[in-house]
């Protein structure tokens, strides 16, 4: 009963954001007198640094995909993408109670997890036929095995190095039965400790984290609801409003949970789950997909957006784990993407990858050998617009200096380095800016912008609603998985 009531209050969801100012549970209300008027994301999104690019035409088109929910490397450093095939989430897919309504359709015929060799993006190993209803995250641990969660099962299920020939070793969570306790309700993502420990996020209608020994007992719980029972101007440490992926800090032993519509990340100690931080920033914005992190630099979080607000482009980014200062920003078209759903970034930083719900993609970055963007980050305005820290993590300028003496630095190096780099930096920058300028008008494309199918229905509701002011669109529906789609139709 409880249960019940809980789904139904996730439905309405969205609509309470968007239609109740005060009692967004949003970190964006943190700036309500002032800055969060006066930010402007576009700005700060191009004043960032493009560290990473783009690599063409990798994979080939020979590489069929459906929806792509996750990506991940192998421990041979293959990228592996777990896809929806033919499956879409839409408005109907689920009903009020969170359960999956298109059993009748069997499993997946198709593979839906494919590994690809991060060279040549050639299929390396492919599995995960009728197995899955709706994909969602896709781990790989240590040991090569796979962790999947299907959000229409509610289950989570432990496979062998490359599929075990599609037999699980372990399946944990009831068939199609959505529910807390042992139960799952749609869950996002899993997390696996060296000692074999592992993490589950539990998920679009639970939130909460669940840490489970190697055999699959539940030893630790954590979460509740940002969104339920209170209204709270920020959403406090511990709350969440759809846990929607996992990622271990294996240096630091910490695990930390996108939280997906309050727009941060959160950590926690590995060992007990006791808060350890969180990550915002109103650059990135109030929803954030999904991180991958890298050790590398001393801690880099990777990041993916959502849609949002009509300010705040989709792209992907780079934070420090230290100063929370987000460094670049990297992008398929214009360093932007429409629906990235996952990241995955080597251990050394130097590959990035994306996987796309729609269009059905994924993409591979790597960090440039100079800074191709060419804005030397001689202007410090970055810094000092970026309201990354939360209330509760203190505030440093020292990072700010810091900054400064480094864009200094830059700046001499690119003299030393001559006439002629300078000349060629320069040509480079005039000609990538004049790309800008030229989608000036369309610098960034929305979800609503898409002709995507399930929520082509919805285009002039919400451009309603983007002439009335209203920032957050959470439910535009791109992405599917809103909990809400149903509400919009
Ligand atoms: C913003 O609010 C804080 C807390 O009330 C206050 O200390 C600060 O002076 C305010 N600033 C502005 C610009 O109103
Ligand atoms: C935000 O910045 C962009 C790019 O600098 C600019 O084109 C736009 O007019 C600014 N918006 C506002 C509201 O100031
Ligand atoms: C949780 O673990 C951390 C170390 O990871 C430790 O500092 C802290 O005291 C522990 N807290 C509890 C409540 O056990
Ligand atoms: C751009 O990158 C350089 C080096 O990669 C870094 O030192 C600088 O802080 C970055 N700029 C910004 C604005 O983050």
């Amino acid at each position: 009963m409880h249960h019940k009531i809980s789904s139904i209050l996730l439905l309405f969801l969205p609509f309470l954001i968007t239609s109740t100012q005060v009692s967004r549970p949003f970190l964006k209300d943190l700036k309500v007198n002032g800055s969060k008027e006066s930010f402007n994301a576009t700005a700060a999104n191009e004043k960032l640094n493009t560290t990473y690019s783009v690599v063409p035409d990798w994979p080939d088109g020979s590489v069929k995909l459906g929806s792509v929910s996750a990506v991940t490397l192998d421990v041979d450093g293959n990228v592996v993408v777990f896809h929806r095939d033919d499956r879409l989430w839409t408005a109907n897919t689920f009903d009020m109670s969170n359960v999956y309504r298109e059993q009748f359709k069997g499993a997946i015929k198709g593979f839906t997890v494919l590994a690809l060799d991060k060279a040549s993006g050639r299929v390396v190993y492919k599995w995960g036929r009728n197995l899955f209803y709706m994909p969602h995250g896709l781990t790989i641990d240590h040991e090569n095995n796979a962790w999947a969660t299907d959000v229409a099962l509610h289950q989570v299920m432990k496979f062998g190095p490359k599929g075990s020939s599609d037999k699980p070793l372990m399946v944990l969570g009831s068939k199609f039965l959505p529910g807390q306790g042992n139960k799952f309700c749609k869950p996002t993502s899993v997390a696996v400790l060296k000692n074999g420990d592992f993490f589950v996020a539990d998920g679009y209608c639970n939130a909460r984290i669940i840490k489970f020994n190697k055999a699959g007992e539940q030893i630790l719980q954590w979460g509740e609801h940002s969104f339920m029972g209170h209204s709270f101007p920020v959403a406090p440490r511990n709350h969440f409003a759809i846990p929607h992926a996992l990622t271990l800090l294996q240096d630091k032993n910490i695990v930390c949970a996108a939280d997906r519509e309050n727009g941060r990340i959160q950590c926690f100690t590995a060992l007990n789950g006791t808060f350890v931080g969180q990550f915002h920033s109103q650059t990135i914005g109030d929803r954030l997909f999904s991180m991958a992190y890298s050790p590398a630099s001393n801690g880099q979080f990777f990041i993916v957006n959502g849609p949002d607000s009509p300010n705040t482009p989709v792209s992907g980014y780079v934070m420090d784990y230290k100063s929370k200062n987000v460094l670049s920003r990297f992008g398929a078209q214009n360093f932007q993407f429409s629906n990235p759903h996952d990241v995955a970034v080597s251990e050394d930083a130097e590959e990035v990858y994306v996987v796309e719900l729609d269009p059905y993609k994924v993409y591979k970055f790597v960090k440039s050998k100079t800074d191709k963007s060419g804005r030397i980050p001689v202007k410090p305005t970055v810094t000092s617009v970026d309201d990354k820290d939360l209330p509760s993590a203190a505030k440093t300028t020292r990072s700010d200096r810091k900054k400064g003496s480094l864009a200094l630095l830059v700046v001499v190096l690119v003299v030393l380095f001559g006439v002629l780099t300078l000349a060629m930096t320069l040509l480079i920058s005039r000609r990538r800016r004049r790309g800008c300028t030229k989608l000036g008008s369309k610098r960034t494309r929305y979800a609503w912008d898409l002709p995507s199918k399930p929520d082509g229905f919805r285009l002039g509701n919400l451009l309603d609603r983007k002439k009335s002011g209203f920032e957050k669109l959470d439910q535009n529906g791109s992405d599917d998985e809103k909990t809400t789609a149903v509400l919009t139709t």
